[in-house]
């Protein structure tokens, strides 16, 4: 994985975080991650900041690319912690977003979030990441690391890939989830599957929440 999209960051890393362009500019780029945010967030925060300033939330963000979603959540939010498997990509983004010191970017081995220090977050957020990660069990081992991170109630939005007719296991497609599979695995790792949309489709996103008790 960590080869595959270092190689791909070298090659045209915007390109490959959203493939609708080859000629992104920073303009361009940046406005694309606030359209997603104001549509992902901004339209549900009741989920997502639960009563609370976002100002004073701590977010997580698993596989933040070159930043492109990341300068829109910390617009947002007080504190976020972006990571990902892709040196080159981590390096782009500590670039492009030098003007935020509200961001802590970490590379990590592409399975857990062993990288983060044992903090404390009000939200963790993952989006055209585990579309591509060829291995149920890898995103299965990031729920549970999520879960360790998270603090009790709080929620673990992401998109996996729905549509589930044969394909190619790469590092491009990766592997998808049916709605039964989706909820047997927050089982798993202990979360409420408590919302999804987009069941049988390539943006299929999961709401799971962290039990209070
Ligand atoms: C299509 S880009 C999307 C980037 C960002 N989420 C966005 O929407 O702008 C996918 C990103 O996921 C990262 N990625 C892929 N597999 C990963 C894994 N196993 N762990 C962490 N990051 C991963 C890639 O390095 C790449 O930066």
């Amino acid at each position: 994985m960590q080869r595959d999209w270092d190689q791909r960051a070298r090659e045209n890393a915007r390109h490959f975080v959203d493939t609708s362009r080859t000629d992104w500019t920073d303009e361009t780029f940046f406005a694309s991650g606030e359209l997603a945010i104001a549509e992902e967030i901004l339209t549900d925060t009741g989920n997502i900041y639960q009563g609370m300033d976002p100002a004073q939330m701590r977010v997580l963000e698993i596989g933040c690319g070159a930043g492109r979603l990341t300068r829109a959540l910390a617009s947002v939010f007080g504190e976020v912690h972006a990571v990902d498997v892709s040196g080159e990509m981590v390096a782009r983004a500590r670039t492009a977003l030098q003007d935020r010191p509200n961001v802590t970017f970490y590379q990590n081995n592409g399975c857990d979030l062993t990288v983060v220090p044992p903090l404390v977050f009000d939200f963790a957020y993952s989006s055209h990441v585990f579309q591509h990660i060829p291995s149920h069990e890898v995103i299965e081992t990031y729920v549970r690391e999520v879960h360790r991170l998270l603090r009790p109630g709080a929620l673990f939005k992401f998109q996996v890939q729905g549509y589930c007719e044969e394909r190619p296991r790469d590092t491009w497609y990766g592997v998808a989830f049916t709605q039964e599979q989706a909820t047997e695995m927050a089982q798993r790792c202990g979360f409420e599957h408590r919302y999804s949309f987009g069941a049988g489709d390539q943006y299929f996103t999961l709401w799971f929440f962290k039990p209070r008790a």
